[in-house]
């Protein structure tokens, strides 16, 4: 069904729990209405997470598969202990250093919460974001607040208002526009129900990050490698994948442009996708250019938004640049991967 998405311009102020907008939108929570919003990382797309009904339509405007549960957003750490049978050490150690901010945590749930969250599942995913909007938001409504990122699946995560509204318009009721978002890839997502802590998603919280707090975790086979039987529902499904072919290029311009070479004599047009340090090499003007090769931050910022534009361009291949997976970067290039379809 279509219905008006209305749309809140908010500016970061003091105060702004008490902003009008704010009130407002958590108004619409707080009536099972669904409300996406700005975090450090993606907006998300938000509902009631006690509320069966409201939650519904979350997958419903997203097309996403019920199977796949969502992470629940809390504005302070108090609340945790409502929704979980208890939290483990290390999860406690986690949340001391890094909340809020881009860690979600999967915890033993004590399933008081709707039961399409968390998809049947005996854990539940929680995470309190570290952006004055979303945090305004979640405690002026008071509940803790179910949110997937807020782009139709399939579809790269939304790292603006106005990739929310093009993926969403109609399909949701409220949209809270608070700019562009810090980290642009989501949140690290880390098993702690488990003896072991294993990272099931890497995101803006690093592995060096959560070893140094709570020593050795495990990576999910599926996050190293991409067709392995995944432990994250989320991982199953393809992602962030552009319709036009990505290969990721190892070697340096040279090897790009003998590739870019070889498509062109097929009567392929290319698009770089690269650093701005390589499209200087390459002498192209028109590369979709994600930031200087020397800040890995700045490229995964920019990676959503490119990627949404591949597909406005009329090419038929896009050539990526590779990026050394340290820090931030094997987030950069899990979703890279993810969206590529060749190493070249
Ligand atoms: O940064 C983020 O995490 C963003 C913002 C909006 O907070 N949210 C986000 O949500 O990316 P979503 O639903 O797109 O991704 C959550 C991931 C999915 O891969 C899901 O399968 C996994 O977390 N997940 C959620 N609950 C889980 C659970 N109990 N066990 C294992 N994986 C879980
Ligand atoms: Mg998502």
């Amino acid at each position: 069904a279509t219905k008006e998405t209305k749309v809140w311009e908010i500016n970061p102020q003091e105060n702004l729990i008490e902003d009008p907008s704010i009130q407002e939108a958590a108004h619409y929570l707080q009536l099972g209405k669904t409300v996406a919003f700005p975090t450090e990382t993606v907006y998300g797309l938000g509902a009631d997470a006690t509320n069966q009904e409201a939650v519904s339509h979350i997958f419903k405007a997203k097309g996403r598969p019920s199977d796949n549960p969502l992470i629940v957003h809390i504005g302070s750490r108090d609340v945790l202990k409502k929704y979980v049978r208890h939290i483990p050490t290390k999860a406690e150690q986690l949340i001391d250093a890094f909340w809020p901010g881009p860690l979600t945590i999967i915890m033993p749930s004590n399933e008081t919460l709707a039961e399409n969250v968390t998809a049947g599942l005996d854990t539940i995913g929680m995470r309190m974001p570290d952006h004055s909007h979303a945090l305004a938001l979640l405690k002026a409504c008071e509940r803790p607040i179910a949110a997937p990122s807020a782009n139709r699946s399939g579809k790269p995560s939304p790292t603006t208002a106005e990739h929310v509204y093009h993926d969403l318009n109609g399909r949701i009721d409220g949209l809270v526009d608070g700019g562009r978002t810090g980290v642009g890839v989501e949140s690290t997502v880390i098993d702690c129900s488990h003896c072991t802590p294993i990272i099931l998603r890497p995101g803006g919280v690093t592995r060096q990050d959560l070893e140094s707090v709570i020593g050795p975790v495990d990576v999910a086979p599926s996050v190293v490698k991409k067709d392995e039987s995944p432990r994250s529902p989320g991982m199953k499904y393809q992602h962030y994948a552009p319709d036009t072919p990505i290969w990721i290029v190892q070697g340096g311009a040279g090897r790009m442009r003998q590739l870019a070479q070889e498509a062109t004599n097929n009567g392929q047009k290319v698009q770089f996708l690269v650093s701005q340090e390589r499209a200087d090499e390459l002498k192209a003007k028109d590369a979709l250019i994600l930031g200087s090769r020397y800040n890995l931050a700045e490229l995964t910022s920019q990676l959503y938004d490119a990627l949404r534009q591949v597909d406005k361009k009329d090419v038929d291949l896009v050539l990526a640049e590779g990026f050394p997976k340290k820090g931030i970067g094997e987030a950069l290039m899990n979703r890279l991967e993810r969206a590529a379809s060749d190493y070249k």
